[in-house]
């Protein structure tokens, strides 16, 4: 599958699906083009460190016209011929306009366990709100804001001491585990939609054994 990837920063999410490529662990995609919104963006010199090809549409120059900055980045990513498309780090929301160029094939990163605390800047409200577990989920997009289908989630402890720094630092390891997983697992075929429940082909599960794993803090602290 010819995947595109559109990018607005640092990269690191990118970083890790390249990587994995890199370590064969994604066989099902061919990584066409990355696509920034912002020159000079992380995320481009890492797509050039890896060979492969890249693009920068600017938001900038579409203020007031989000229709017409979705059909350029269509565009873009139409002429290198790409079948799915990964958000990673990508932080405008894509409408109609995007989306109905790439039904049900666009894929999404958000550092919190949804639905909760959708949108910008988690960190400061799941500590302010004392959650104990936060986390990061990849979902299919829709039209809502990190409301899609969810095709994979990773949680991590919330300590006591920590900041809105600290939890994002957390958070960020498990994307980086997660996602190269999760475009794996669809490029590959192996993820079915029933509504708007995701399904991984091949996997059984005990829940009982699985739900020992998930508490925090552990019951014999
Ligand atoms: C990541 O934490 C990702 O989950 C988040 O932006 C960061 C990008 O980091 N995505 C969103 O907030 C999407 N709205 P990266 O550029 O190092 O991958």
């Amino acid at each position: 599958m010819r995947v595109g990837v559109l990018c607005s920063g640092r990269g690191s999410n990118l970083r890790a699906i390249l990587e994995a490529r890199g370590r064969g662990e994604i066989p099902g995609a061919e990584f066409v083009c990355i696509v920034s919104d912002v020159a000079g963006a992380g995320c481009l010199d890492i797509a050039g460190a890896h060979g492969v090809a890249s693009a920068v549409v600017p938001s900038r120059d579409f203020r007031g016209d989000r229709p017409g900055f979705e059909r350029r980045l269509l565009e873009t990513l139409a002429s290198f011929g790409a079948e799915l498309t990964v958000l990673a780090g990508f932080q405008r929301v894509l409408g109609k306009a995007f989306l109905g160029g790439f039904p049900g094939r666009v894929m999404n990163i958000h550092p919190a366990l949804l639905p909760s605390f959708p949108g910008h800047e988690v960190w400061g409200r799941e500590t302010a709100h004392g959650v104990k577990l936060a986390g990061a989920t990849v979902h299919f997009v829709d039209e809502g804001v990190d409301s899609g289908p969810i095709i994979c989630q990773g949680a991590v402890p919330v300590l006591d001491t920590d900041d809105a720094d600290a939890l994002s630092a957390r958070i960020l390891t498990v994307e980086h585990r997660i996602y190269p997983a999760a475009v794996a697992w669809v490029t590959s075929g192996r993820v079915r939609l029933q509504g708007r429940r995701v399904a991984l082909d091949g996997f059984a599960p005990s829940g009982e054994a699985a739900a020992a794993r998930l508490v925090w803090p552990p019951l014999d602290a």
